[in-house]
């Protein structure tokens, strides 16, 4: 098996990429039973690692795009959808390089980070990140920002689909119009909040008891780490957008809004407002 390990996840990736390619065909199969969680996109729980993943559902290896082996307890989910499925309005390149690089990063530095501490392994990253306090201090900003980083992506590429967008219906649209007067002050608000965010972070939709709520959120920070579960959350680190939009994030993010996938936020507001 091949194995990417820590931070040498690049160059490990580079020198040995016709190795990598071969073991990537030859897990697709083991991938796609093992891909649970982007199957029940809706689950409240992201991929935490790979013990919580060992119980195989359906899923079709279509569906898959590439992931990176880690030696570690944190596993790269693969994209559910091709790279260039979200195209005109992400580009192919932007998300083969957003999720192969920078997510697989944040996978690799987890394991590599919690490595002394394998007891952390065996929780799932949402349990890490609601509890930072009680993580040891030699750990804590690490599983902060790599865990985070891990959990805010892998949510992310599931509050996405190909031919997204419009508008949320049923219990979902009630919530905003109830919470933001209507969809189109919901969008604006929303809008505004990804612009303000200033350098690198996301802005999120957030259900905070029973109140939707749209707030930024710096770096990697993970809503979760506060007691609040995402609903919705688009990246604004100029990773996710500069290869085609470079500083025009305004453009980015009005883009971004045909690509939402409604129908896994509405699902997740639906099983989390009934907790
Ligand atoms: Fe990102």
């Amino acid at each position: 098996m091949l194995a990417v390990v820590g931070s040498r996840v690049y160059a490990e990736a580079q020198t040995v990429k016709p190795r990598m390619e071969r073991n990537s065909l030859m897990m697709t199969r083991r991938q796609a039973l093992r891909n649970t969680a982007l199957a029940s996109a809706a689950c409240a729980t992201v991929f935490a690692n790979r013990t919580a993943r060992a119980q195989p559902k359906a899923a079709t290896a279509s569906a898959t795009t590439t992931a990176t082996i880690v030696n570690g307890p944190f596993i790269l989910p693969p994209l559910p959808y091709p790279f260039d499925a979200l195209e005109p309005h992400i580009d192919a390149r932007t998300m083969e390089i957003h999720h192969d690089k920078h997510h697989a990063a944040y996978v690799a530095n987890l394991n590599k980070a919690i490595a002394e501490f394998p007891e952390l392994g065996k929780k799932s990253v949402e349990d890490l990140l609601k509890d930072l306090n009680t993580l040891p201090e030699k750990v804590r900003i690490a599983v902060r920002n790599q865990g985070g980083g891990h959990y805010n992506h892998s949510l992310f590429w599931q509050m996405m689909k190909k031919d997204g967008g419009g508008q949320p219906s049923g219990g979902m649209a009630t919530a905003i119009d109830r919470g933001f007067g209507s969809y189109s002050a919901f969008r604006d608000k929303f809008t505004e909040a990804a612009t303000r965010v200033f350098g690198s972070g996301w802005a999120w939709l957030l259900l905070d008891g029973h109140d939707l709520k749209i707030e930024p959120g710096p770096n990697q920070d993970a809503p979760l780490s506060q007691g609040k579960q995402p609903l919705l959350g688009i990246d604004v680190w100029e990773h996710a957008y500069y290869l085609k939009y470079q500083n025009r994030r305004p453009e980015y993010i009005a883009a971004w809004f045909n690509v939402i996938a409604w129908d896994f936020v509405a699902d997740r507001y639906s099983k989390l407002s009934a907790l």
